[in-house]
């Protein structure tokens, strides 16, 4: 009648691929602990690190947003637990940080029940609190925080996802500079139309990236580690985002990118070594002009 269950930061996007690429790191994560109570009813009984700032109300919270819509799913109108959320991630990072709370509670309510759905059943739901936290029900976090590995979503309408291979000498640096930029604002300013010179540079990207990483082709990543549509818009939110940028490819990352919505910055590096150094440089980066910025490395 007790279960504690662990999601993953997610690196989304990873460049080319808005809301159809994610990938997931190691840690850090959050947990999620779930008791059955007797009285019907999902509450939130304690939320640590997120300094009193997530709604407590259960259905405005991802975490218990989606655990209510499964319940709804099952027909479980008896079911009641109280719901804890470790947050072990900043807020508005851009390191999937509703996704990995959303997982952590769908993967938790569902071991409680013995398994009803599969993890890709599971995903719909998850989706359902990035929908509470952005307005938007993208996967490309919860897609990785809930499958692991490199997550593809071909489509959302029907959804169609899929994990893809990649080399395992792939390291991800993820660098959170201590600012906050939500995901519902850092949608809000994209344009809606796309030019076809850039989608047609896009597609090849998206493509150069697949086929790299699953022939293990470190060159072709990283030629198709371009974000021609939506990382110039963006970058404007993050300071030194050019320099970070730089300072990382010369530290010999294949390529260097915004996380998700940001302001975090990921590089990918071939090898843990390389990895740390671009780690070194990019954190030092945001450093120079005052900003603290903390650093992860993890193989993908
Ligand atoms: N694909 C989403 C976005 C991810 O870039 O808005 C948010 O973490």
């Amino acid at each position: 009648n007790y279960i504690k269950a662990y999601a993953p930061a997610t690196v989304a996007n990873v460049a080319c691929g808005f809301d159809i690429f994610g990938f997931a790191i190691e840690e850090p994560g959050d947990i999620v602990e779930i008791t059955r109570t007797e009285r019907p009813g999902i509450v939130i009984k304690d939320i640590f690190g997120d300094g009193g700032r997530l709604p407590r109300e259960a259905s405005k919270n991802a975490v218990t947003g989606v655990m209510l819509h499964l319940v709804e799913h099952l027909g479980l109108a008896d079911f009641g637990a109280e719901v804890v959320l470790h947050k072990n991630m900043p807020l508005g990072s851009g390191m999937g940080s509703s996704a990995a709370s959303s997982v952590a509670g769908i993967v938790a309510l569902n071991a409680l029940l013995d398994e009803p759905l599969s993890r890709n059943e599971l995903l719909r739901f998850a989706m359902e609190g990035e929908r509470i936290a952005s307005g938007s029900a993208h996967a490309d976090n919860v897609g990785p925080a809930l499958l692991g590995g490199f997550v593809v979503i071909r489509s959302y309408d029907p959804l169609d996802v899929f994990t893809i291979p990649f080399p395992g000498d792939l390291y991800a640096t993820l660098v959170h500079p201590d600012i906050e930029i939500n995901t519902k604002d850092a949608r809000y300013i994209l344009r809606d139309e796309v030019s076809l010179k850039d989608t047609i540079t896009q597609m090849g990207n998206v493509a150069g990236m697949i086929s790299g990483l699953m022939q293990s082709d470190y060159e072709l990543i990283s030629r198709s580690m371009v974000d021609v549509i939506i990382e110039p818009v963006r970058s404007i939110l993050i300071p030194q985002f050019g320099m970070v940028k730089q300072a990382a490819i010369e530290a010999g990352a294949l390529g260097c990118s915004i996380s998700g919505s940001g302001p975090s910055m990921f590089a990918l590096s071939r090898g843990a070594d390389t990895a740390q150094k671009v780690a070194k440089v990019m954190a030092e980066g945001f450093k120079q002009v005052g900003i603290d910025a903390h650093s992860h490395v993890s193989a993908i």
